[in-house]
């Protein structure tokens, strides 16, 4: 059985609904899921994994601290290990998914995709299949004005229960896709 890991923070709860819809859409998917917090995955070494899920919010547009911390100590672990390869050299079988939720209020999407490009690019650094990038809408739950006056216009309750569907079968289709 494939195994895959799901590694997230969260601090309002979105990107966490978003990791749990990727787990349970994977896991439909016929593979063996962990799910961890960003502060629980240190141990974790990736290339025990067939796939690598990432997740942040955006903050800044930007992955938030805690993961861009724990990416870059996993980056000089790598590195001295020699794992970080001139030309980065595809490495079979290991693939890479990053994904985010913002709320976009000023520049809609253009608030999300760095974030998911700086996590593949520690993986795509390793040699990892980057198999997706996917940004999710979710709400800023601690301001109204923004979630309802933005570039997205009104995101309150998102990621909804639609979207979540929309993750889960995403997820799955991505686990069938794994060679
Ligand atoms: C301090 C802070 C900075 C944020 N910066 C951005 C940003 O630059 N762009 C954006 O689209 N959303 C931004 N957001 C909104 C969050 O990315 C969004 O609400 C996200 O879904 C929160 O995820 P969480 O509930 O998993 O913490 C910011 C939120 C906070 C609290």
């Amino acid at each position: 059985m494939k195994q895959a890991t799901i590694i997230y923070d969260s601090k309002t709860g979105n990107t966490e609904k978003v990791a749990l819809a990727i787990r349970d859409g994977l896991q439909k998917g016929g593979l063996e899921v962990l799910v961890e917090k960003v502060e629980n995955a240190h141990h974790i070494d990736f290339f025990d994994y067939d796939l690598i899920c990432i997740g942040s919010p955006s903050y800044m547009w930007h992955p938030i601290d805690s993961i861009n911390n724990f990416l870059t100590k996993k980056h000089e672990d790598y590195r001295s290990k020699g794992l970080i390869k001139l030309d980065s050299p595809k490495v079979s079988g290991k693939h890479a998914l990053a994904f985010c939720t913002y709320s976009g209020p000023h520049t809609g999407i253009a608030e999300a995709t760095p974030v998911c490009k700086i996590i593949g690019q520690f993986f795509d650094h390793l040699g990892f299949n980057i198999v997706g990038e996917w940004c999710i809408l979710g709400e800023l739950h601690v301001s109204e004005e923004i979630s309802t006056k933005g570039r997205m216009g009104d995101i309150r309750g998102r990621p909804n229960l639609k979207d979540l569907e929309k993750v889960r079968d995403d997820s799955e289709k991505l686990a069938s896709s794994l060679n």
